[in-house]
């Protein structure tokens, strides 16, 4: 199928499936795949997409050269890149690259770091990428629609050198809320949801698809590149039978562990690479099931093990740990620290009375009326201050940095809600969580808050220019959950 073969990640693994043969660890990686030389050209326009499943009608989507996902963009760190979007929808677009520590012009935000790509025009990214690992891309305009409806695919960045896998996979994970004829469902923006845990929907591809079952022998060893792409839906993952460890974070190397609990937490936009051996017995299928929300566990997909006796008698052995990216140890002495809380949603109104008038100033939001939730006014707030929409021009930066400081950030989150904070331009060192430190030296881009949980990371302000900073429960931050730092 298309699909399968555009996400089947490693080259060995493209190469090599038609044949069914599965290679040994030990041979030498084959050269890596760069970037088409002239770069990317990327069209977001309308299409079609099978996503509830062959047998089911297909649904109407917007996408990135007609796919969902849209094109896999592949990169090699430390190398230029060049990718050019052309809009073809009815509207407005720009695009995010998530996660990337790139030049702020080229950071997506329309208003705040370029003008939007208005219909039929196009608009050229350059950046070269310094870090390897696992990103995405999608739009930072009117983002609850585009994405809901489809904008959204998966960047990965080479390593030099990357770990000894039978295969390398990636596994683009998005939840969509489709009608019973197969359409998505209309209405985006519904305040009631806003204010609690956002646009989740009904629907969960794997690829794009209805989450079929992938096949797999006894002994292999895979790479498992998981991207969260849901506009709302936060996934606990548990793979029955089998004991993932993860070694990559948000596109940047930790220390190779077990999930908490045996369950890989993954809320919107964030990125995990899990290596998996495959223990299982030949023959059998083991599901993989999403348990998150209490009561409504399903099953996302089966490890289904073909029937060929295990490649290996043993699990590699082989080193699961990956060479660092260049990232910026802050200097604890010297950081400043900085509190930002998270505030409003629904059973919280409590904290709202207190940000009395600060809301809204600077021409950032319409005006706010009452309590939060109410009217037409913001229903979430940092520091007091609502930010809402996708990032425009005026807005005025909740903190600044002296470029090349050591920063630290408390982030307390008031509310009882689940919020997956994205920092833009920078990746950030967790430190600790509730006043325990965080182990596996984790550094991620966008960091998964409980209800009254309270997050301290750290960063070096290296990256000049005003940055977004979103809850990407895109409904949260549509409606208030967002500021900018500014780096200067
Ligand atoms: Cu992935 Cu500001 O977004
Ligand atoms: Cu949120």
């Amino acid at each position: 199928m298309k699909r399968e073969s555009q996400y089947r990640v490693s080259r060995r693994g493209v190469l090599r499936a038609g044949a069914g043969v599965l290679l040994a660890a030990a041979l030498p990686p084959l050269p890596a795949r760069s970037a088409p030389p002239d770069g990317y050209r990327i069209a977001a326009a309308p299409a079609r997409a099978p996503l509830a499943g062959p047998d089911r009608p297909e649904t109407d989507v917007w996408t990135y050269n007609g796919t969902v996902p849209g094109s896999l963009v592949r990169l090699r760190r430390g190398e230029p890149t060049r990718l050019l979007i052309e809009n073809r929808l009815a509207q407005e677009t720009t695009v995010h690259w998530h996660g990337i520590r790139l030049p702020n012009a080229m950071d997506g935000v329309p208003g705040l770091t370029q003008p939007p790509i208005r219909p039929g025009e196009s608009f050229v990214y350059e950046f070269t990428p310094p870090d390897a690992g696992t990103f995405w891309y999608h739009p930072h305009a009117n983002s609850l629609e585009q994405l809901g409806r489809g904008l959204a695919g998966a960047l990965i960045v080479e390593e030099r050198e990357p770990i000894a896998v039978d295969r390398d996979l990636l596994w683009f994970l998005a939840d969509w809320r489709l009608t019973e004829e197969g359409g998505i469902a209309p209405r985006f923006g519904n305040r009631m949801e806003a204010a609690m845990s956002g646009r989740v929907g009904n629907t969960v591809t794997l690829n794009g698809g209805g989450s079929e079952a992938e096949s797999f022998r006894a002994g292999e060893r895979v790479r498992l590149r998981l991207v969260n792409a849901s506009l709302a839906r936060v996934m606990g993952l548990r793979f029955e039978g089998h004991r993932p460890v993860i070694v990559v974070v948000d596109g940047q190397p930790c220390d190779p562990h077990e999930p908490e609990a045996g369950r890989v937490l993954l809320g919107p936009a964030m990125r995990v690479d899990i290596v998996l051996d495959l223990e299982g017995e030949p023959g059998r299928r083991y599901d993989l099931v999403d348990d998150f929300y209490d009561g409504l566990s399903y099953r996302l997909t089966q490890l289904v093990y073909d029937e060929r006796p295990p490649m290996r008698e043993h699990a590699s052995d082989a080193p699961r740990e990956l060479p660092r990216n260049p990232l910026p140890e802050p200097d604890m002495a010297s950081a400043e620290r900085h509190t930002l809380t998270l505030q409003g949603g629904m059973m919280s109104m409590g904290g709202i009375s207190s940000m009395g008038g600060m809301m809204g100033g600077g021409g950032m939001m319409g005006g706010m009326h009452g309590m939060m939730g109410m009217g037409g006014g913001p229903v979430w707030a940092i520091n007091g201050m609502s930010m809402a929409g996708d990032g425009h021009a005026g807005m005025k930066p909740a903190l600044t940095f002296q470029r090349g400081r050591s920063v630290v950030l408390v982030l307390r989150n008031e509310t009882a809600w689940w919020h997956p904070m994205h920092f833009h331009g920078h990746s950030l060192r967790v430190l600790s969580r509730n006043g325990k430190s965080v182990p596996h030296r984790q550094w991620q881009d966008t960091v998964l808050m409980a209800p009254k949980d309270v997050v301290e990371v750290a960063f070096v302000a290296d990256n000049p220019g005003d940055w977004m900073l979103h809850c990407h429960v895109v409904d949260h931050q549509m409606s208030g959950m967002m500021t900018v730092l500014r780096v200067a």
